[in-house]
């Protein structure tokens, strides 16, 4: 895990150390609590501000150095406009901004939970909190160095003050499973693919055992007793053997069926024999961060002891050449029965998903499956890097994602499904080939999915822009981002709970 920040709150009260934020509007009021804390200090604000020609237009922020009547050694006045009807992804998104402010060498940061029209409820607090500590977020594991000029984060704790203590630190008891949850997904994908290859993957999904997720990892031997060729296909041509991992919490009631995630865990895409070009494939280890994402899920609603039945399923391989590895034309039998001809031995993730989606489906008979996928990279040509691609069978969990997405900050966009993409992946040898040309990429990788989900409810979030890449958000600096923790504990949270 990276070097932790740890986040704590307290009452309406004056830091001792470190760097404090506050937030005013365009006419420079600040909150009542915010007055009383900062005391003599606020009459600094205003001379600084007019010194600075600060108008607390959104964003912005005025800074005070060492300032008079208050033992911080730094005091941040952050702008928000006029926030009437603050949403959890508004707050969300200013603890992100708030902490964005704060100085990278600064030991400690102390935000005041408080609006010019009055403190923040104690769920916004919460929120706020999150956002911060989201964004404190940097992968230092293999930094033995700094560049000139390069500040090594020295963030050791984050305090929000806010009014009623109590109830800000119950509305954090879920929100700290969803920000652990994250950080695990986080560095599951920037850790490099020579670290975390699929046995190692699987290792580190067994963790959870330890909050009482049951795990199952399947090796090579036990996938081609089920038949999984499409999967082993891809895997075949790795010094590393392949590995499929089954997650299972139950906190819901016995015998209710569960609702499922599945996660495409290729540790790194080389393409195979039809090998990508040298730039930029280094990104490739990154090719996992759907297994991190259902990963860090399962985390999240384990550790806030989420009343429902959840699977989480992870095929984990990585695709390489090889006298071994699979070839262009090679036809697999998938566990589904279906066979496959291979075109483009780098159209990997879907060969992958196949067989997990197909097992998941048939043995847990789940309510729904979603899963996610660094699939395209058409997706990003589509999408850029703000809304992951939703695609789906149904249009309730279609309407339930979308929405999900819009609480969280999380953003996802439905795309088209339909006969005239599905025909384009008939194949002339097999029953379908992995790739359906050079239009609709994503569509066709996704029609090619939905031929192994059977009549079950499911989506498909293609992640390649929004997982991977340092998406640039209020509350994200990671190259690995993490995206869908928060989205999926969203759904699940307001849907299938209880
Ligand atoms: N892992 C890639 C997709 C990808 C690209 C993810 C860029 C993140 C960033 C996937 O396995 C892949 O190679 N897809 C091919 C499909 C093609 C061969 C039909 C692609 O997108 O070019
Ligand atoms: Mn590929
Ligand atoms: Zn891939």
């Amino acid at each position: 895990m990276s070097d932790a920040t740890r986040l704590g709150f307290s009452g309406f009260a004056a830091p001792a150390r470190g760097a404090l934020v506050v937030f005013c509007d365009d006419k420079l009021t600040i909150g009542a609590a915010t007055k009383r804390l900062l005391g003599r200090a606020a009459e600094l604000v205003k001379r600084a501000a007019a010194a600075d020609k600060f108008t607390g237009k959104p964003g912005s922020a005025l800074e005070l150095v060492a300032p008079a009547g208050l033992k911080v050694s730094r005091l941040i006045v952050l702008g928000v406009g006029k926030p009437n009807e603050m949403k959890a992804v508004d707050a969300l998104k200013l603890g992100g901004k708030a902490l964005g402010k704060v100085p990278q060498s600064a030991p400690e940061a102390t935000i005041v939970a408080d609006l010019p029209a009055g403190p923040m409820k104690a769920e916004q607090a919460a929120d706020l909190a999150l956002g911060a500590q989201l964004r404190a977020y940097s992968f230092e594991r293999y930094k033995t160095k700094r560049q000139e000029g390069e500040e090594k984060p020295a963030l050791a704790k984050i305090t929000v003050a806010v009014g009623d203590l109590a109830a800000a630190r119950k509305a954090w008891a879920s929100r700290t499973a969803v920000e652990q949850g994250t950080t695990i997904a986080r560095d599951l994908v920037n850790e490099p693919a020579n670290v975390l290859y699929p046995e190692e993957f699987a290792r580190r999904a067994a963790a959870l055992k330890k909050l009482g997720v049951s795990v199952e990892v399947l090796d090579v031997k036990a996938m081609q007793k089920l038949g999984m060729n499409a999967l082993l296909g891809v895997g075949q041509g790795s010094a590393h053997d392949s590995r499929l991992v089954v997650m299972r919490w139950n906190g819901g009631k016995a015998g209710t069926p569960p609702v499922a995630f599945i996660g495409k865990g290729v540790c790194f895409d080389t393409g195979g024999i039809s090998i990508k070009p040298a730039g930029g494939m280094e990104d490739m280890k990154a090719d996992m961060a759907g297994a991190a994402c259902v990963v860090g899920l399962m985390h999240a609603l384990a550790t806030r002891k989420a009343n429902v039945n959840v699977i989480g399923a992870i095929g984990l391989v990585e695709n390489m050449p090889d006298g071994k590895a699979q070839r262009p034309g090679d036809i697999v039998k998938s566990m589904s029965g279906q066979t496959i001809e291979i075109i483009n031995t780098d159209a990997e993730g879907r060969l992958v998903l196949a067989d997990v989606l197909h097992y998941v489906n048939t043995r847990f008979k789940p309510k729904f499956m979603v899963n996610l996928a660094t699939l395209t990279g058409a997706i990003i040509v589509a999408l850029g890097q703000e809304y992951a691609g939703l695609f789906s069978n149904n249009d309730e969990l279609s309407e339930r994602l979308t929405k999900a997405g819009e609480e969280t900050g999380e953003r996802v966009w439905r795309m088209p499904l339909g006969p005239e993409y599905d025909k384009l992946i008939d194949s002339k040898f097999a029953d379908v080939k992995n790739t359906g040309g050079r239009n609709a990429g994503s569509i066709t990788a996704a029609q090619f999915l939905q031929r192994f989900v059977g009549k079950t409810a499911w989506a498909h979030l293609d992640i390649a822009g929004t997982g991977m890449g340092s998406p640039q958000t209020d509350i994200n600096k990671s190259w690995g981002s993490g995206f869908g923790v928060r989205l999926l504990d969203r759904l699940v949270a307001d849907h299938y709970e209880g």
